[in-house]
């Protein structure tokens, strides 16, 4: 038994002079310094083209703003949101059951903290309300950074979680808060009408919601609180809530909600986007485990 074949062995050497082959000086068929022109050429290939793109990105950066975005859709309508939120729009809880609801506690706590009376203090102003809070740039000479008004987790009353704690969950009239997305230089109201939300039970639950508080009074968001400068220029900016308190509201039972926010400026819903200045969700209370 003849472990390679001679057929076998000269492929095998065939190979290896392809590799290396030492009659020519060829490494891979080519000869050093055919292989060092060819490195040269990449070489000088790449930093050409890695010259270019930095060159490029350099060109588009100069034209972009920091502060302000270069597009942003015209958004007639912003978007709303709830909080506490789950994965699903969903408020559903058994009042006697702590677990049920202790995470929306929680996140309420968590969501608030920095709406603290003494953080705000620190960090924002106490502005004039009822009026823009303008702060426009000069020509070519920044304002910034901005400054933002306060907003006191105390303006909350009920829904601050101060008082109460729990928001009101463990006792059936829990406290949901409602927020409108940041849009830049957008001015909601006109004449001095701060925008309001308001919250109903859609149609087949129309009687199961009976009363509503809300906080602050009217449910509005401040005028005070617009324009909205963007993250970079008004580095403090709290974002104005409203808290929802379901004060008599059925239980075990489905109660599909629907807030909206209304403001002779804002747009209604368009065709497009159905979801705009509103938000669903829906709150279920057992009081059987
Ligand atoms: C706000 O107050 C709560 C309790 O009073 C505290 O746990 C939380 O850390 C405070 N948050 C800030 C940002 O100071
Ligand atoms: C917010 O709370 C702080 C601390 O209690 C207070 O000094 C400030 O006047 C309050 N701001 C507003 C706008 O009520
Ligand atoms: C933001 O808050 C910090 C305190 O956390 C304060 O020192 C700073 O001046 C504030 N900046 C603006 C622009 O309001
Ligand atoms: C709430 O709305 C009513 C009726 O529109 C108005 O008379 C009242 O002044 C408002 N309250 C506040 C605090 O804005
Ligand atoms: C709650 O609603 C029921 C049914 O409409 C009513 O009879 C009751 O008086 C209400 N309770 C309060 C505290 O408003």
């Amino acid at each position: 038994m003849t472990g390679i074949g001679d057929g076998e062995k000269k492929t095998c050497g065939a190979v290896l002079d392809f590799f290396w082959n030492p009659r020519t000086h060829e490494f891979l068929g080519r000869t050093a310094s055919s292989w060092g022109l060819i490195i040269l050429f990449y070489l000088g290939f790449y930093v050409f083209l890695a010259g270019l793109f930095v060159l490029t990105m350099y060109v588009m950066m100069q034209t972009l703003d920091d502060y302000k975005p270069t597009y942003q859709d015209r958004l007639a309508t912003p978007g709303m949101m709830i909080r506490p939120k789950g994965e699903a729009l969903e408020i559903v809880y058994t009042m006697d059951h702590t677990e049920s609801w202790d995470m929306y506690v929680q996140a309420l706590d968590k969501f608030l903290s920095p709406y603290n009376d003494s953080y705000q203090a620190l960090t924002n102003d106490e502005c004039p309300p009822d009026r823009y809070y303008i702060q426009e740039d000069s020509g070519d000479v920044r304002n910034n950074p901005k400054r933002s008004c306060q907003f006191n987790r105390t303006l909350l009353e009920e829904c601050s979680g101060v008082k109460d704690r729990y928001y009101g969950y463990n006792t059936g009239k829990p406290c949901i808060l409602i927020k409108m997305n940041r849009v830049i230089g957008m001015l909601p109201g006109i004449h001095g009408q701060s925008p309001y939300v308001t919250c109903a039970a859609k149609k087949e639950d129309g009687d199961k919601i009976r009363e509503l508080a809300y906080y602050p009074p009217n449910g509005t968001f401040n005028l005070m609180y617009y324009p909205y400068y963007g993250k970079k220029a008004q580095v403090n900016y709290s974002q104005p809530l409203v808290a929802v308190k379901f004060v008599n509201v059925s239980y075990d039972a489905d109660i599909n909600v629907e807030c909206k926010i209304n403001a002779n400026n804002i747009a209604p819903p368009s065709e497009r986007d159905k979801f705009a200045g509103r938000v669903a969700f829906k709150l279920r209370i057992n009081t059987r485990v």
